[in-house]
Formats: structure tokens, C-alpha cells, sequence
């Protein structure tokens, strides 16, 4: 039966459990399956190659994305370094400049010296992207809302290019979760997540995930994610389908609660820029409003007082927002990219794509958005 996605996200690969009826999917803690013959048994050997409860999660997230093959890692970072084992020396990839610290690390720290050009660029159209492609680009690498600066990427503009030039094309849904915005259907070949965020929802699990649809490269994957081996146990595979059961219940309440702070940013004196993707003057409100279903609760704004220590005083000052890493979950955090998670990009670098030392990253959790405001207020105050 064709299901819409609240549905699908509490119903999707789950089944009663077949020996005891048990409505919610089993946490199967084992490493290994007794064989009744040699060669003989139930469709599990070994749990790095597959475990029953994150099989149930691999298809209920391939299902909400609207793609056929769902595969999950130990972490986002894992999840992103199994694409890239798809490539080989001398081949290239474009990405996006403005993307999260640790795949931009991962990049240039790990893959680049096995061989592997990256091109880092603002990705405002196709027509820039396709300047830097060549008969080796095997990867456009997408990223998008971006992360910190909430810039929006025409999907289906950059999935066009890639077919165009025989080669891949991958999106990072994090911050859009498969709630707001599906890339298989915009024409993107992977779409990754870091699960941690909004998939878990409830910043208990680090976890990553990719979503595709073609046959062979599904299994080109799976063969990387067996033989690499960075798969996550079935307790986090648990907890996180238990997350998804209210991922459309939680996205709507993050939705309304960043369009409320949102206004309420715009409005304060101390503030110079508020960078969210449903305000009307963002750069690129309009192609985030056809491809996404709503605007996401994360948001960056930058103080009058462009300095460190001015950050420093508002982000130390929040009592509800709690200073920390990561984002995605029912509580809303607070972060000062310059000084977390972009940290590992140079200076010059993150400058040029708009992380100034006064930026300011929420990500706003699904708490009453009258006590966040208030407790914003006094910080800024
Ligand atoms: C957009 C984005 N992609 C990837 C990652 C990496 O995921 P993980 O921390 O689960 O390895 C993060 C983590 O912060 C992220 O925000």
C-alpha cells in the first residue's frame, strides 16, 4: 500500500516480531546466527554483513526517503567516507565550500592523500559547477541547507550536471531531513545523512545512513559498508527507529518554532544578519521553497558587534539553549562555528563563505517557543 510519510515513518520495515508478536522491532544483541546446515540458514551470518533490527531501520529509512536500498553506518562521517570508496586515485570531485568541518576534513586530510582532487566551490548555479568538472569528476557533492550558512542548492539543477557528465551526484540531507525535502526524487543518485541529528532526534546516538536506487551501485555500497566494516549495533538501530516514529511530529514544532525566532532575530537591534532559508530576502529562498516542504529548524544570525568576545558573552549567557555541538534534537542548542564545528577549516577559508567570528548557529528544539525567545532575549540583552 502507497503510504504518506507519517506513516511510512512509524510503520515502514517494521513488522510483529515473528516469534513472539512483539509490535515493536526486537533489539537482536548478537554477533552471530546458528546455521541448521552448512550453508543453511535464515537470511543472517554475521552481524557486520546484517543484524534483523538494523535491517528493519536500513528499509525504514530507504522508505522515507522515497529510495529502494537503505544503508546504515556507525556515524555520518562513516557513512560519507563509504561514497567516497567508490572512487579511485586520479578521480575528482566537486563539492560544495560550504559544507560541514568534518567532511571537509575528511577530504582533504584523508582522501586527498590517496589520491583524490577535490574542488571546493560556492555552488550559486550549474552553469559555476560545470567550470570544474572534467573527464575525471566522478562526484558532485552536495550539501544542503549548507551548514552553518543555511545556503540552498538547486538539486535537481546539479543532479542535470552530473547526468550530463557521467558521474555521481550525492546529497547530504542532514539539516532538510527526508521530512522537507527527498533528493532521489530532484534526480540526486545518494542522499546521506547524518542520522545523530534529526533522524535520532533525541541526541542519544551517533549514526549515519545512505539512501540510492540503483541496483549496482546499492551494491557497490554494501559491499563497502561489509567489507570497511563501520556499521552501528543494534541498540542504536533500535533507539533510532523509535526516533523516526515522530520525525514528521518533530519537524512541523521545528519548523514553526524557527519561523518564530526567525521574525524575532530580524527585529533585534543587536542583530545584523539572520540567515534562514524562509525568510523572503535569503539569496535563496525561492529554490528552497520548490524543493523543500518547509524551512527547518536550523538558523545562523550574526551580532552588530562582529567580534569574538560578543558571541563569547551571548552564547555563555543562554540558560534554556544549551552550548553544545550537533543539532537535530528536541533541545535547542547554541554554537559558535568560528570556534566548533568549523574550527578545522582556515580562517580565510570560512570567512570567504560568511563564518565571521560573531556567527551565532541554533538549532532550535521543539521546547514552547514563548520560554526560547524569552531566554534569547535576556541573552542578547
Ligand atoms: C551536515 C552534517 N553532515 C555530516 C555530519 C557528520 O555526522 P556524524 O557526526 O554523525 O558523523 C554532521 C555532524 O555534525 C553534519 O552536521
Amino acid at each position: 500500500m502507497k503510504m504518506k510519510f507519517g506513516t511510512k515513518a512509524i510503520h515502514a520495515g517494521v513488522e510483529p516480531d515473528k516469534t513472539t508478536g512483539a509490535i515493536m522491532t526486537p533489539i537482536y544483541q548478537t554477533s552471530t546466527y546458528v546455521q541448521e546446515k552448512l550453508g543453511e540458514h535464515k537470511g543472517f551470518e554475521y552481524s557486520r554483513t546484517g543484524n534483523p533490527t538494523r535491517q528493519a531501520l536500513e528499509q525504514n529509512i530507504a522508505a522515507i526517503e522515497n529510495g529502494k536500498y537503505g544503508l546504515c553506518f556507525a556515524s555520518g562521517m562513516a557513512a560519507t567516507d563509504a561514497i567516497i570508496k567508490l572512487l579511485n586515485p586520479g578521480d575528482e570531485v566537486v563539492s560544495t565550500s560550504d559544507l560541514y568541518g568534518g567532511t571537509y576534513r575528511l577530504y582533504t586530510k584523508i582522501f586527498a592523500n590517496y589520491g583524490i582532487k577535490f574542488h571546493f566551490i560556492g555552488m550559486e548555479s550549474p552553469d559555476k559547477v560545470a567550470g570544474y568538472i572534467n573527464e575525471n569528476t566522478k562526484l558532485i557533492w552536495v550539501e544542503t541547507p549548507t551548514n552553518p550558512m543555511l545556503n540552498i542548492i538547486d538539486i535537481k539543477g546539479m543532479a542535470e550536471l552530473a547526468k550530463a557528465n557521467n558521474c555521481l551526484m550525492a546529497v547530504d540531507n542532514t539539516f532538510a531531513t527526508p521530512y522537507l525535502q527527498n533528493p532521489l526524487d530532484l534526480g540526486a543518485d545518494i542522499v546521506m545523512h547524518s542520522v545523530t541529528k534529526y533522524l535520532g532526534g533525541h541526541s542519544d546516538v551517533i549514526m549515519g545512513a545512505l539512501i540510492c536506487n540503483d541496483d549496482e551501485l546499492a551494491e557497490r555500497l554494501y559491499f563497502i559498508q561489509n567489507s570497511s566494516g563501520a556499521v552501528c549495533g543494534p541498540m542504536d538501530s533500535f533507539l533510532v527507529l523509535r526516533g523516526i516514529k515522530t520525525l514528521h511530529l518533530r519537524m512541523q514544532r521545528h519548523c514553526e518554532n524557527a519561523r518564530a525566532i526567525a521574525e524575532y532575530l530580524l527585529s533585534h537591534e543587536k542583530v545584523e544578519k539572520v540567515y534562514w532559508p524562509g525568510i523572503p530576502s535569503h539569496p535563496n529562498h525561492d529554490i528552497a521553497k520548490s524543493q523543500m516542504r518547509d524551512f527547518g529548524g536550523m538558523m545562523s544570525f550574526t551580532l552588530k558587534d562582529d567580534s569574538l568576545e560578543a558571541a563569547k558573552r551571548m552564547v555563555e549567557k543562554v540558560k534554556i539553549f544549551s552550548l553544545a555541538e550537533s543539532l537535530g534534537g528536541v533541545e535547542s542548542l547554541v554554537g559558535h562555528p568560528a570556534s566548533m564545528t568549523h574550527a578545522s577549516i582556515p580562517k580565510e577559508e570560512r570567512e570567504r563563505t560568511g563564518v565571521v567570528d560573531s556567527l551565532i548557529r541554533l538549532s532550535v528544539g521543539v521546547e514552547d517557543v514563548e520560554d526560547l525567545i524569552t531566554d534569547l532575549d535576556q541573552a542578547l540583552n
